[in-house]
């Protein structure tokens, strides 16, 4: 499959690109499932996905997810308890897991009371179980920080130079923590990417990463861009406001 030029829908305001997502949520998981009987997507935290969560848990939109044959997956995860209110686990349960038929052992959350380096093998461990030795996401969403950074891929982090394992931990220095994330191989490995982001904070990084060449270790997202087979930027209108 060819790489595509990164696609940018600007839609209105923050709920637009939310709803612009989980209609095609909903789109790759039916296609999906026809394909091959299973739908592998991977969320992100943060604000990005809030509103695509909480619409895919309405009854017009739910009732058209195959829930039965979906794997929730998470793009990174902070290393806190699953019922911590920092939790990307926790946000999409609140949001969405906890109001749709999903099958329990179908989500597929960081495991952090391991510890960081446990937790980044048990999760590779997992995604290889679900998805055999290659995995492949049918979709995974990304959010995007200020600064570039996607997943807890940050600029000039030692992670985005791994290359063999899916999964990984990883010390942030800004925010004096450490992190759970997928790697860029794994990211990489989806049919297709959509990048949620609403805000004038993330003007500079889009305008950035879709017009400049810059150098991944400085906009990690730019090294999605590169390796995706398929991505579709879901922006409102402060968000592209520098791409004019
Ligand atoms: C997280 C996310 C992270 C997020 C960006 C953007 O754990 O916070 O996975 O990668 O997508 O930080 O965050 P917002 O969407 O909240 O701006």
């Amino acid at each position: 499959m060819t790489n595509r030029a990164p696609q940018v829908l600007v839609c209105g305001d923050e709920a637009s690109v939310g709803r612009e997502a989980a209609e095609r949520f909903v789109c790759a998981a039916v296609r999906s499932v026809a394909k091959r009987e299973a739908f592998f997507v991977a969320i992100p935290g943060g604000r990005g996905p809030r509103a695509m969560l909480a619409l895919l848990a309405q009854p017009g939109l739910r009732d058209a997810v195959p829930w039965g044959s979906v794997h929730v997956f998470f793009t990174d995860e902070r290393c806190v308890p699953p019922y911590d209110p920092e939790s990307n686990y926790h946000q999409a349960w609140d949001l969405l897991l906890s109001k749709v038929p999903i099958p329990e052992q179908n989500v597929h959350r960081f495991r952090t009371e391991l510890g960081p380096e446990e937790a980044a093998r048990d999760y590779e461990k997992e995604l290889r179980a679900v998805m055999g030795d290659d995995p492949a996401f049918d979709l995974i969403v990304l959010g995007v920080g200020p600064d570039g950074h996607t997943a807890s891929l940050f600029p000039g982090s030692p992670v985005l130079h791994e290359m063999s394992r899916l999964a990984a931990a990883v010390h942030v220095e800004k925010l004096d923590s450490y992190r759970l994330t997928l790697t860029l191989p794994a990211i990489c490995s989806a049919e297709s990417v959509l990048v949620v982001a609403a805000g004038p904070e993330k003007a500079e990084a889009i305008r950035d990463v879709l017009h400049g060449e810059p150098d991944p270790a400085v906009r990690p997202i730019r090294a999605v861009v590169q390796c995706a087979h398929s991505i579709l930027w879901l922006i409102d209108e402060s968000a592209a406001e520098l791409l004019r």
